[in-house]
């Protein structure tokens, strides 16, 4: 923790310069109007800086140097101390800062930045409120936490962070499931634990989606979990060598199940009975869907196959990677969009989320090269900015498949959540009235003959 000392003659002007620097910074400083109570406290203390009014008037109304004498008792004592001068002193000295009078008090709090060599993330941490909030989903596949997990409790003197969850606690997804059914949508962390925690959770996740695999056991809710929690944690804290792990591994795993041998029809109800997210399900069954059709796209066999439908598992996995609210990712089109009651940044957020994420994955090590392109192109726009009002045949053929296997996909889960029948064929007969150019109907064409044993 660095320490200031700060001298004018003004006790009001000491406590704005103290406060400032306190409640921006988290900087302690100790202020003085007394010019030899501060000589004193700076052959004393150990300062990591100094700011002194360059002169002050005496009682008796006379000008005194007061920098100067300061910086003689900083000489004299052999200190290393930072000195910052409000105002001119004709000094050379090593550690010595002039401001010119009539400063502002963020062109100082910066000045201070500088001299004190702060480091921008050391600005960015001090920046973070003391408690950080975690949606309650990161919890589930949880046990034994590294640290104490706190509720926010709202008040008009302000808010109140309360212990709920003690370190090291036997918890799992049943007793954060209660939490939840009491309308609690996250859980906060002390910021000095964030980071342990976050590792944690991302490392467990790991573990036990290994763990289901192994035992053929839950597979689905496993791997919807940790789909939703790499997902959240991407959102969060962004590309880190941990986030890219844990989306891998979830990418890795709906692969797995895809290519394995299990009918589509029992895929399908896997998917569908468990439970699952709406995100999950979507980009879970975008894939499935695409791996039917693959084989006849004419973009290869064998290996090609395999590594297009690794193409199509990361794009499935990224491309709503910023859309953390189902009410958002069910909005498809401009029309959806206008007629809905969205707030201007949840409007923004649709707008710029294909873009988004298409930067996000260029971050990425090791992804399958052009996804980044796909993922921007996945609403039909080239640049990754709006939702299509008409589709149109200057986007990558990859993107035109995505785009009509997630429309097919949303519409089946919307017939699902609206418990009607689900009758395939009939879903693929509305779609191609709303699709006119060949390259999109002949998708269509493609999951017709998709074989639903
Ligand atoms: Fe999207």
């Amino acid at each position: 923790m660095r320490k200031l000392l700060i001298f004018s003659e003004d006790e009001k002007v000491n406590k704005l310069i103290r406060d400032y620097l306190k409640v921006e910074y988290t900087f302690d400083s100790d202020i003085f109007t007394d010019l030899e109570a501060a000589k004193e406290n700076i052959s004393a203390e150990c300062y990591d800086l100094i700011i002194s009014f360059e002169r002050i008037t005496d009682a008796e109304g006379r000008s005194i140097e007061a920098a100067k004498a300061l910086l003689n008792t900083v000489i004299d004592n052999d200190l290393e101390t930072n000195f910052v001068v409000l105002g001119d002193l004709d000094v050379v000295f090593g550690n010595l800062h002039k401001i010119a009078p009539g400063f502002k008090l963020d062109f100082l709090a910066r000045e201070v930045i500088n001299i004190l060599g702060v480091t921008r993330e050391e600005i960015a941490y001090i920046k973070k409120p003391d408690y950080i909030s975690v949606p309650i989903e990161n919890f589930y596949q949880l046990n034994e936490p590294c640290c104490d997990i706190f509720i926010r409790i709202s008040k008009k003197s302000g808010d109140q962070f309360v212990k709920r969850i003690n370190q090291g606690d036997d918890i799992d997804k049943e007793s954060i499931k209660k939490y939840q059914s009491m309308n609690l949508e996250e859980f906060f962390i002390p910021k000095d634990s964030y980071d342990e925690l976050m590792a944690q959770i991302l490392t467990q996740s790991v573990k036990k989606l290994v763990d289901a695999h192994k035992k053929g056991e839950s597979i689905m809710e496993v791997s919807s979990d940790t789909f939703e929690i790499s997902q959240n944690v991407l959102d969060e804290i962004g590309i880190s060598a941990q986030t890219v792990m844990v989306a891998k591994m979830s990418i890795k795993s709906m692969m797995k199940t895809i290519s394995s041998s299990t009918t589509m029809s029992s895929l399908l109800k896997d998917i569908i009975q468990n439970e699952t997210s709406y995100s999950f399900k979507r980009s879970y069954l975008v894939s499935l869907f695409f791996y039917q059709v693959l084989p006849n796209l004419g973009w290869g066999r064998g290996d090609q196959l395999q590594q297009n439908l690794e193409k199509v598992t990361f794009i499935s996995f990224f491309h709503d990677a910023f859309l953390r609210d189902e009410k958002l990712l069910k909005i498809m089109t401009k029309k959806q969009m206008d007629e809905s009651d969205l707030t201007d940044e949840e409007i923004v957020l649709i707008n710029e989320h294909a873009n988004k994420a298409s930067t996000v994955v260029q971050g990425v090590p090791q992804c399958p090269a052009g996804i980044d392109v796909i993922i921007r192109q996945h609403h039909g726009s080239t640049n990754g900015m709006g939702l299509p009002n008409n589709y149109t045949t200057s986007i990558s053929p990859m993107a035109i498949a995505f785009i009509v296997l997630e429309d097919f996909v949303t519409r089946i889960l919307e017939k699902l959540e609206n418990r009607e029948k689900l009758n395939l064929k009939e879903i693929l007969k509305g779609m191609e009235e709303d699709y006119r150019l060949p390259s999109y109907i002949k998708i269509i064409e493609h999951l017709r003959n998709v074989s639903m044993s």
